[in-house]
């Protein structure tokens, strides 16, 4: 699949910014556990917190290969940067936009696209893979909904000031008794669970959020009752094609890492580069990625055109995801001994960094399971 200029150049701007603002500090925030504070101002100013957005809402709106291409030039560098931008975009501000009011896009959209976060409440303590069992609820009580119940895994919980979440609003048994709502995290009974101490990715922020008597304003119900369900999914079939992204992103990290070793490295009187052994590694890594790029692409024009893209951004998820962990896996192997020192280079903190895109956003086995499904669904 072609490019166009405008994809080009779009690129050649953030990588250019990921090299000068992010690249520098992605070691040192992994090693303190930091959350990526000193990065939000910088990349709001870039339009990197509206990317999905029009401007009308305060977004510097791209299409999907543009903001996938934002994700993966982000996350060569930095992978808890690139999972902040994912989450924040895929899964806060556009399900805000596709199923807000206008009301609600005009409250909370601007402050989305200006840096403040917003995060996403679907997984809950038995309900991971299995999203429709959750066991939150929200009851109706006059002019407010009362909700109680916890999220966990969530994505910049503790810097977020707003998040969506998933609510139970009736008996009726399976998905459809399933609403969501917009929350504020000022509010009474909102509270977020300490830091989640992470293998990877521990620049970006994972905490449980409680909810508790929690009362949301009618006005904060987000689209139609019964729909909370069907709504995530709608955001996850967006939200894994940018997961995809950051997986591309993390592996295209690990071989550029991988390739300026083998070069560099000396050993029998020649660079390891001249080496089959190696070669053959870092055409392999190259492939896959090459091969995830497409797949990536693909679904993300895919949804630009108003087409179904459920399978395409399972199989970009799947097929990306796994690439990275191969691709970071050889990368160390290059390196040798050198690889597996933490801090040393950054092949080892992708490794860690990049096993969560086969888990984050429903597991590899769910995006299986989802592509399997629309292949059944095709011949029935
Ligand atoms: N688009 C539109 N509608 C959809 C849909 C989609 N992609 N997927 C399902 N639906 C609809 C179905 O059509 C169905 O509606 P009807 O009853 O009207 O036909 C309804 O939703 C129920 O669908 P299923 O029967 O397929 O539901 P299920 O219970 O079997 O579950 C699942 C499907 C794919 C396994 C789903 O539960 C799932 O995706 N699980 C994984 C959850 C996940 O990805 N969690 C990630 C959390 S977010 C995260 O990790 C973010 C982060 O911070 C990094």
């Amino acid at each position: 699949m072609l490019l166009e200029e405008k994809h080009h150049e779009y690129r050649e701007r953030i990588r250019a910014f990921a090299l000068e603002k992010i690249a520098p500090c992605a070691a040192e925030l992994d090693d303190k556990q930091e959350f990526i504070s000193r990065h939000i101002k910088p990349m709001a100013e870039m339009g990197l917190f509206g990317m999905v957005v029009p401007e009308v809402y305060g977004g510097k709106p791209v299409d999907t290969i543009c903001y996938s291409i934002a994700v993966e030039e982000l996350s060569r560098v930095c992978g808890s940067t690139g999972i902040t931008i994912a989450a924040h975009n895929s899964l806060g501000m556009y399900p805000i936009y596709r199923f807000g009011t206008e009301e609600q896009r005009r409250k909370y959209l601007p402050r989305g696209a200006a840096g403040e976060i917003i995060a996403f409440g679907l997984t809950e303590p038995e309900a991971g893979s299995d999203a429709g069992a959750t066991k939150t609820t929200a009851v109706l009580k006059g002019d407010h909904w009362i909700m109680n119940g916890t999220k966990c895994f969530i994505t910049s919980a503790s810097h977020a000031f707003a998040s969506i979440a998933t609510a139970r609003t009736s008996d009726e048994p399976g998905v459809k008794g399933i609403s969501s709502f917009i929350l504020e995290r000022h509010w009474p009974g909102y509270d977020v669970g300490k830091k989640e101490n992470k293998m990877g990715l521990r620049g970006s922020d994972t905490a449980f959020l409680h909810f508790t008597d929690l009362k949301i304003p009618k006005e904060n119900q987000l689209g139609k009752l019964g729909e909370g369900f069907k709504q995530f999914m709608i955001t996850l079939d967006g939200g894994r094609i940018s997961i995809g992204a950051m997986a591309l992103g993390l592996a295209q990290g690990a071989l550029d890492c991988a390739l300026k070793y083998a070069v560099e490295r000396k050993q029998f009187g020649q660079s390891i580069a001249e080496f089959q052994a190696v070669q053959w590694m870092l055409a392999d890594m190259a492939t896959e990625i090459e091969a995830a790029r497409y797949l990536i692409y693909g679904a993300a024009a895919k949804k630009d055109a108003g087409l179904p893209h459920t399978r395409d951004s399972a199989m970009a998820k799947l097929y990306a995801g796994e690439v990275g962990t191969r691709v970071a896996s050889k990368a160390i192997q290059i390196l040798g001994g050198v690889g597996y020192y933490t801090g040393k280079y950054p092949a080892e903190r992708i490794w860690r960094d990049v096993k969560l895109c086969e888990i984050g956003e429903g597991t590899s086995e769910i995006q299986r399971l989802v592509i399997a499904r629309e292949l059944i669904k095709s011949v029935q």
